[in-house]
């Protein structure tokens, strides 16, 4: 099975420009308790690392690109997000990574829980134990 699960959003587009709309338990299987979003990201650093023992996240790239790598502990896959018609759905107890950011890259993030440091799983290492213990 693909760690990778995206999801295809449908772009209600007219004449105006395209629309996309997000509902809980529609098109996404949480609920939505935060939205936060990233810009500015400069193209020569990465960001994530880190993995989360509860939280759900779907992830947009509403504008530019961005290459995401996503980790089990057993194995590796990426994709490269690109479209603001396609959400990552990022589940618990996978490390995630972001590289390769576009200078125009804006990721929206709907997350199923508020901010908790407490549920950040940090240290590769850690993740690896945590995941092994499971
Ligand atoms: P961080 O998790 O390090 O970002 P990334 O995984 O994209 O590299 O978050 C950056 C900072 O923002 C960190 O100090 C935690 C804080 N933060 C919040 O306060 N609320 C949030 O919802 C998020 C995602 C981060």
């Amino acid at each position: 099975m693909s760690l990778i699960k995206t999801v295809d959003l449908q772009v209600l587009g007219d004449e105006r420009g395209s629309l996309v709309s997000i509902e809980s338990y529609k098109n996404i299987s949480f609920e939505i308790k935060r939205v936060y979003y990233l810009f500015d990201t400069k193209s020569s650093v990465s960001r994530g690392f880190h993995a989360h023992k509860e939280l759900k996240q779907l992830v947009v790239v509403v504008r530019g690109s961005c290459k995401f790598i996503v980790d089990d502990g057993l194995s590796q896959e990426s994709i490269v997000l690109n479209d603001p018609s396609k959400g990552l759905l990022i589940e618990s107890f996978l490390w995630r990574e972001m590289h390769d950011f576009s200078d125009d890259c804006v990721i929206m993030v709907l997350a199923s829980e508020h901010y908790d440091e407490n549920d950040y799983i940090r240290n590769y290492d850690d993740f690896i134990k945590y995941v092994g213990s499971l």
